[in-house]
């Protein structure tokens, strides 16, 4: 069996943290799985931990200083290209705050920044110090670059506190990078399109019918289509979300602009995810000026939108659709209903009245269903993103068979 870690290339940056001295069993470990490991660290790694630890277990040389080396090659870019991924553990919250902001000050941040695989980050440190707002806006930009971000464990710190912030066991760390490594590329040549937010139906130039979608799932899919390699198009309605790293997005604001993006860009796609929360009607007509308050009562006439993901469906062409269902109640049933009629080949369920997540929350709790074998997976409320990595779990597995 070809196993993920079998002559991988792993380059390991080890920061100042007293977990340093757990990255050293991580080499051990990962040595044993069969990976070339490279140790690149920082000085203040080489006060907790020396590099001759390193350079012993890995069998390689230990990449320390900008300034010494081959002079015909340039450490940094050589090494960062041999990579197959680069993972640092402990992560500080200095070298954090520098990696997530360009800062290039040592070797380690200098082959950050000219690593182009897949990257891990195992933050360590003081609960405190992970909790700190600063430290946890840095980490949501790395999150948003598709940096893996391994969370740190609960418990006794070096410090005597308890809390957030210690580095996971190396085998844990291990495990995360061996599902990594399986999961990166597993996409490549695949093209992804994804919908995702609400629409705007205007009935004059100040005034629309609308729903409280976010557009937080629809980019969490774009981000983990991304990591997995594929070429994502991401088509959003109105949102304050950042674009999704590698990913083109084409915004759209009413339901008739979504489905027109759809259809132009739909041909060649091999998968299509609609998460979008598109308004079922529109007002039958927008007026040009704004509508006076003038009456006692206003009522106003509505026309359906067109169904982009029905739409879709007919087409039959071979596209793995994967449609979305937001229900308030009788969920496996009307999702069920949803998939048959829109003619999905998977449907992802979610309520949305409740505190399961849903609209505009970080978190969701979603029933993923699939056509073909009827499998149906409850999952527990998660994050988004973990969200968005089940469902494309789910739809690798069902297009292998
Ligand atoms: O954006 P967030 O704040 O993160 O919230 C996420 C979400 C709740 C919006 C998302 O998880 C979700 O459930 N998206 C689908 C919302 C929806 O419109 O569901 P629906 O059951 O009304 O529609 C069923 C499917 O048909 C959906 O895939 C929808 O995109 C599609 N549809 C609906 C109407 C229409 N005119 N055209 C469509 O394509």
């Amino acid at each position: 069996m070809n196993l993920p870690l079998t002559k991988k290339n792993i380059l390991l940056g080890v920061t100042g943290g007293i977990a340093a001295y757990k990255s050293a069993e991580l080499v051990r470990g990962l040595i044993k799985k069969n990976a070339v490991v490279r140790v690149a660290m920082t000085e203040s790694a080489a006060r907790f931990v020396t590099p001759l630890t390193f350079e012993v277990l890995s069998q390689n040389r230990v990449y320390m200083d900008m300034w010494e080396g081959d002079p015909k090659e340039i450490d940094h870019v050589t090494v960062a290209g041999e990579s197959d991924v680069f993972i640092i553990a402990p992560a500080t919250a200095n070298t954090i705050g520098k990696i997530s902001h360009g800062l290039a000050d040592n070797l380690l941040t200098n082959l950050f920044l000219a690593f182009k695989g897949p990257v891990m980050i195992c933050p360590s440190m003081n609960s405190n110090m992970y909790l700190n707002p600063a430290v946890q806006e840095n980490l949501q930009i790395l999150r948003e670059r598709n940096t893996h971000l391994m969370e740190p464990d609960f418990g006794e710190l070096a410090c005597g506190d308890e809390g957030i912030g210690r580095m996971p066991d190396p085998d844990n760390i291990i495990q995360a990078l061996e599902c990594l490594l399986k999961k990166t590329g597993e996409l490549s040549g695949k093209k992804v399109m994804i919908t995702a937010g609400p629409t705007r139906e205007f009935s004059d130039p100040v005034r629309f019918l609308s729903n409280p979608s976010s557009g937080k799932m629809g980019y969490a899919l774009a981000e983990a289509a991304v990591a997995r390699g594929a070429e994502v198009t991401l088509i959003s309605g109105p949102s304050q979300l950042p674009k999704p790293a590698g990913s083109q997005v084409i915004h759209t604001v009413s339901a008739d602009e979504m489905n027109h993006a759809v259809i132009d860009h739909i041909e060649g796609m091999d998968i299509a995810i609609m998460a979008a929360a598109v308004s079922d009607y529109k007002p039958a007509s927008c007026q040009h000026e704004k509508i006076k308050k003038n009456r006692e009562k206003l009522s106003m006439d509505l026309e359906l939108t067109p169904d982009i993901l029905d739409g879709l469906g007919k087409r039959n062409n071979g596209l793995f659709l994967v449609g979305f269902a937001a229900e308030t109640g009788d969920l496996i049933e009307n999702m069920k209903d949803k998939m048959l009629r829109k003619n999905c080949s998977l449907m992802v369920g979610n309520l949305v009245n409740s505190s399961h997540g849903g609209f505009g929350s970080d978190n969701n709790e979603i029933v993923i269903m699939g056509r073909g074998n009827g499998q149906v997976d409850k999952l527990p409320r998660m994050t988004k993103r973990q969200a968005a990595e089940k469902i494309f779990d789910r739809i690798v597995e069902e297009i292998k068979q």
